[in-house]
């Protein structure tokens, strides 16, 4: 390490498809990290539901990336925590400065994400997060707590992945005035749209998902419409600038549709996906996710395949479409990575 290169040391709460996918990623970024950021990221923590382990100097990310096994690698040299609370405070003893929270969804409450972030933001670690559940369900008090401790909550991938949505608005849209979204946010129910209308059964079609690490550990999450749910209140909260729980979106998944209407459908030029929508009106904000006939004519048409896409009707830029192209757990790890090198650039704003 140059004198100049200052250690970044982060806790991994969660070490499944993302965050495997996000060490992968950074271990490869090394280079950039320290010639442009003169920042060297040490893995402080791994935490999983088997257990919780805070290794005593760390390792550095490109060191981590050459490990067959980085979880038992750290179950066997780290130290053991009883809970999430002693893991966040053994890692902060231990330098810690951020918490990468990539547990599973809970769509029901959020938990126990909503606690892990928390007890991170009220330690005065900064939090990335791609779980959908914390920020669907409690953004606005967490983002409280996160100014009130003076760190960052980032959460780019709850929604899109890696492509930049909330930065965007934030950084390069400001004041736009986003009115209203139209989106197809959910990859598992277009592979299973997809893989039906060219011949394959719903479950071929979830166990592809699955194959591709872009299922939740619940694939029913996915297809009962609760993912996008959950993405659809954080647009709506976030660009909207709404006060949603996820209850209040209008919620219906693709359980019930049969095989032969998703096929009717295609062969009508009029393709069903799983659209999600919210707007403006006078006094609240309205949201909704709900299987629905694409026509050739709308811009959701452009999302073939796996593709996911957010149409956004703003004041200030008219209609603004963004497409992530046939999206993957990658770009998800680089989500992740585009959160920490904004908290890294933030810091440095804040120092000068
Ligand atoms: N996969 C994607 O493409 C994608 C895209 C955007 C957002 N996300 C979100 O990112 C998050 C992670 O997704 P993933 O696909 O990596 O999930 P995953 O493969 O199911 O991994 C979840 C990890 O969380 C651990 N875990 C569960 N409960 C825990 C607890 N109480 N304390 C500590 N660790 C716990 C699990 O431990 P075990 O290993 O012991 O089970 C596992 O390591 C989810 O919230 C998901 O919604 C995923």
């Amino acid at each position: 390490m140059s004198t100049k290169t200052q250690a970044l040391r982060i806790l991994l709460m969660g070490f499944g498809s993302v965050a495997q996918e996000f060490l992968s990623l950074l271990g490869k970024r090394t280079m950039f990290l320290r010639d442009q950021l003169e920042v060297e990221v040490i893995i402080q923590g791994i935490g999983t539901i088997d257990g919780l382990y805070v290794l005593s100097g760390g390792v550095r990310a490109d060191t981590l990336a050459l490990w067959k096994d980085p979880y038992q690698e750290f179950v066997q040299r780290g130290k053991l925590c009883l809970d999430s609370l002693s893991f966040i405070t053994e890692g902060k003893k231990a330098g810690a400065s951020v918490l990468i929270e990539l547990t599973y969804l809970n769509p029901q409450d959020g938990q126990p994400a909503v606690t892990h972030i928390q007890q991170a933001l009220q330690s005065s670690l900064d939090v990335v997060t791609a779980n959908k559940g914390p920020i669907a369900h409690a953004h606005k008090e967490l983002q409280t707590l996160a100014e009130a401790y003076g760190v960052q909550l980032r959460f780019e991938s709850s929604v899109m992945d890696g492509l930049p949505v909330f930065n965007l608005a934030h950084f390069t849209l400001p004041a736009v005035g986003v009115q209203s979204f139209q989106a197809i946010l959910n990859s598992t129910t277009n592979i299973v749209f997809d893989m039906i209308e060219r011949g394959f059964t719903r479950e071929d079609a979830i166990q592809e998902a699955q194959r591709l690490g872009i299922a939740e550990a619940d694939p029913w999450y996915d297809l009962d419409g609760w993912d996008a749910s959950m993405k659809t209140t954080i647009l709506a909260n976030v660009l909207l600038d709404g006060n949603l729980q996820p209850s209040a979106v209008r919620r219906e998944g693709i359980r019930d549709l049969s095989v032969e209407a998703i096929k009717k459908a295609k062969s009508d030029n009029t393709p069903l996906r799983l659209v999600s929508r919210a707007s403006r009106e006078a006094t609240f904000v309205k949201a909704e996710v709900l299987p629905l006939p694409i026509s050739e004519h709308s811009i959701l048409r452009v999302a073939e395949g796996l593709t996911n896409i957010l149409s956004l009707e703003t004041e200030a830029m008219g209609t603004i479409t963004l497409v992530e192209h046939e999206p993957t757990v990658v770009q998800t790890g680089y989500g992740i990575l585009s959160d920490l090198i904004t908290i890294i650039r933030q810091r440095e704003h804040k120092s000068h």
